[in-house]
């Protein structure tokens, strides 16, 4: 297909400026040209201004609508100083040599410092990748000699083994390339998992580990490199090592799949790679079911039975039943789910994929079960897909920082639209001002909808990436993703959906949106802050490097290179929320026992019902009027700031949002600086509604009266 022409930037203002018609009572706005750095003046240490707009944002010097409830000015780009690292260790770091770099001497050297490097495909060897630092191309690998003759590690504790080298294999190799391939495990090195129950009875004793080693207690802590025959090691350096593991070392009691090697053993499931057997089911039983699947429980759609299931919905506020229409900021949690984080800190807490005890099996187990129930919810092809983040921010964040690192470069295009709120916008401008890319918003008419054809104009050769929201957290407006997914892959752009706002109100399937990633937020469907959700397709995330390092990522670290987990593990470094993440589970089990088909169509005819009523309010204008909406009601009420209103109704127990709704641009394209934002959710009820409407008649009234 030929790459279409882009035509004069001028006329583009000229095509965008005819979106910008204001409503009637919203003041005229400004001209604007194309191309207007957001950036500040490009100070030094910034890579050159690149994060520019197609048009310009517009906004009114001030608003009859009221203030926004935070200063408008905020900084697109950030100046971060470039702080040089401390010089590279000027001889190689060879075990044995007393002076050798310690850990933190060469901070800053253990990433790519230059584009080159962070381009180099990654070396794909079975489910690893492996990076070497370029710094330490030149390194030595452990020598054989010094590996072989080390002692045997605690081979339940995957953070520990260092597997030894095979002939030609990357730890042998001289690291005379970025990336260096991981030898897969040789047969017999892998940590045994099974069951003592399923293995033959042992006709001695175990093994016990030689008095010289460290118990698993200290396993961690310095080792005394003179008890270790051959090696010298830095002093303070953590050294680990791997024999093959002896048929006869055989420790008692229950084995965890979780502390396999091999990482292609998933739940319940382990492997005797001893005997080359196939894998095997290994029902570890320890996963309680507070929370059964009630996928199959379908019971009849009734909003007010639905509500007696949500605690804080009994609550009062100032005298009056509280009314929560705030649901696009965040939603109410269910009893089960709160009942289901009490379980896990009542029962299985612990940190997850480490330490062979019950409790880490338990914690394995549950956290695992919700990346599974993720995966289904999102009709994901495995739950492999799923990576487990803070929220839909972190999820946008990480793809802009590990994908678009990258693959956007200098010149590329990245294309949002005017609906987004500010977590898929400042990123992208972060990502465009590092590299040099520019940031392209499609523009919406005056109804909100995308306008689907300067969309597609907007789509060229150089689009890397669309990141589009599915539902609009200000508008409401559902935006017709599929379509627009299909568009940007007849150009070879990649797709992020931002499901922050739908995942709640339809059914999302991702397979049939066609999307490379689609992210969420747990708060906003019923599970707890600081759990949310990237789904990825295997073929994208495979290729992206982490984002962050640390524990529970890495396959394998040494000070020369890091072993990096397969996805989902090499994007979640540290630990994580694991509770909440399970809470994610059991809200997603709620949601599904309801049904989300009923869930969307009682919803649906909510939002007409609440439409219909709002608009019988006098001097009410809605500012969002798509052909397709979800939940959300924004409006002003003439005369009235809508910080006031939002006071206003709280004196009645009714919880709105009022204010920019962390999305800026697109009140401004629509003249305003805040508004009045009721968001219905399922539990939400006609009366609400009724309530809602009442007061603002109250409030009118009360005016007219003051007046
Ligand atoms: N994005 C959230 C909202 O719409 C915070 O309120």
């Amino acid at each position: 297909m030929p790459a279409p022409s882009w035509p004069d930037p001028a006329l583009i203002a000229e095509i965008a400026n005819g979106f910008f018609k204001a409503p009637s009572r919203a003041p005229i706005l400004p001209p604007e040209s194309p191309g207007v750095p957001i950036a500040p003046p490009t100070p030094a240490l910034t890579p050159a201004a690149s994060a520019v707009t197609t048009v310009a944002p517009i906004a009114p010097a001030a608003s009859p609508f009221g203030t926004p409830d935070l200063p408008t000015t905020i900084l697109s780009v950030v100046p971060t100083p470039n702080i040089s690292a401390p010089p590279a260790p000027s001889r190689s770091m060879e075990p044995g040599v007393p002076d050798a770099p310690q850990p933190g001497a060469s901070a800053g050297l253990f990433a790519p410092t230059d584009s080159a490097a962070m381009n180099a495909p990654p070396a794909q060897f079975g489910a690893f990748t492996a990076f070497v630092p370029p710094v330490h191309a030149a390194t030595p690998a452990a020598t054989p000699e010094s590996v072989t003759g080390a002692t045997p590690a605690f081979y339940f504790l995957p953070d520990a083994p260092l597997r030894a080298p095979q002939a030609g294999s990357a730890l042998n190799a001289p690291m005379s390339s970025e990336f260096a391939p991981f030898a897969p495990p040789a047969p017999g090195f892998a940590s045994p998992v099974e069951r003592a129950s399923d293995s033959p009875p042992a006709a001695s004793p175990p093994a016990r580990p030689p008095s010289s080693m460290p118990s698993a207690d200290t396993a961690d802590l310095p080792i005394d490199a003179g008890s270790l025959p051959g090696v010298v090691f830095p002093a303070a350096s953590i050294v680990t090592r791997e024999v093959p593991a002896s048929p006869d070392f055989q420790v008692p009691g229950e084995t965890f799949y979780f502390l396999s090697e091999d990482k292609s053993v998933r739940q319940n499931e382990g492997t005797r790679p001893e005997h080359g057997a196939p894998a095997k089911l290994l029902a570890l039983d320890l996963r309680p079911e507070v929370v059964p699947d009630l996928g199959s429980a379908r019971k009849p759609f009734d909003p007010y039975t639905i509500k007696r299931d949500f605690p804080t919905l009994r609550e009062e506020v100032n005298g009056r039943p509280l009314v929560w229409l705030d649901n696009a900021a965040t939603t109410q949690k269910p009893q089960a789910v709160i009942d289901r984080l009490v379980y896990f800190y009542e029962h299985e807490n612990s940190n997850i994929h480490r330490a062979a005890h019950a409790l880490a099996a338990r914690a394995t187990d549950a956290y695992e079960a919700a990346r599974q129930k993720v995966a289904r919810f999102l009709n994901a092809g495995s739950d492999r897909d799923i990576v487990f983040v803070r929220g839909a921010t972190e999820g946008i964040n990480l793809v802009a920082q590990s994908w678009g690192r990258r693959n956007v470069k200098e010149g590329d295009e990245i294309v949002i639209t005017w609906l987004e709120h500010h977590a898929n916008i400042v990123p992208w401008q972060q990502l465009c001002a590092e590299v040099g890319a520019r940031l392209r918003v499609a523009p919406v008419d005056d109804h909100g909808d995308v306008i689907l054809e300067q969309y597609e104009r907007l789509l060229g050769p150089r689009t890397r990436i669309v990141s589009l929201p599915q539902v609009s957290n200000a508008l409401g407006t559902i935006v017709p993703v599929t379509e627009m997914t299909a568009a940007a892959h007849r150009h070879g752009a990649c797709v992020l959906v931002d499901g922050a706002q739908s995942v709640s109100h339809m059914p999302v399937d991702v397979q049939a949106i066609d999307c490379d990633f689609f992210v969420f937020s747990g708060h906003k469907i019923f599970a707890p802050t600081g759990i949310g959700v990237v789904y990825g397709k295997p073929a994208v995330l495979v290729h992206m490097p982490p984002w962050q390092g640390g524990g529970n990522m890495i396959a394998d670290v040494t000070f020369e290179r890091t072993l990096y987990q397969p996805p989902p593990g090499r994007f979640e470094a540290g630990t994580g929320s694991i509770a909440d993440a399970v809470g994610l589970g059991a809200a997603l089990d709620y949601v599904e026992s309801v049904g989300r088909e009923l869930i969307e169509r009682y919803e649906r005819e909510l939002l007409v019902y609440a439409t219909e009523r709002m608009l019988s309010v006098p001097g009410l204008t809605l500012i969002g009027t798509a052909r397709e909406k979800a939940s959300v009601l924004s409006f002003v009420l003439d005369g009235c700031r809508s910080e006031d209103v939002g006071r206003a109704l709280n004196q009645e127990g009714i919880a709105v949002r009022a204010g920019h709704h962390c999305a800026q641009p697109i009140l401004r394209r629509f003249g305003l600086e805040s508004t009045v934002r009721p968001s219905l959710a399922f539990y939400n009820t006609r009366d609400d509604v009724d309530a809602l409407v009442a007061a603002v008649l109250r409030l009118q009234a009360g005016r007219a009266r003051a007046v």
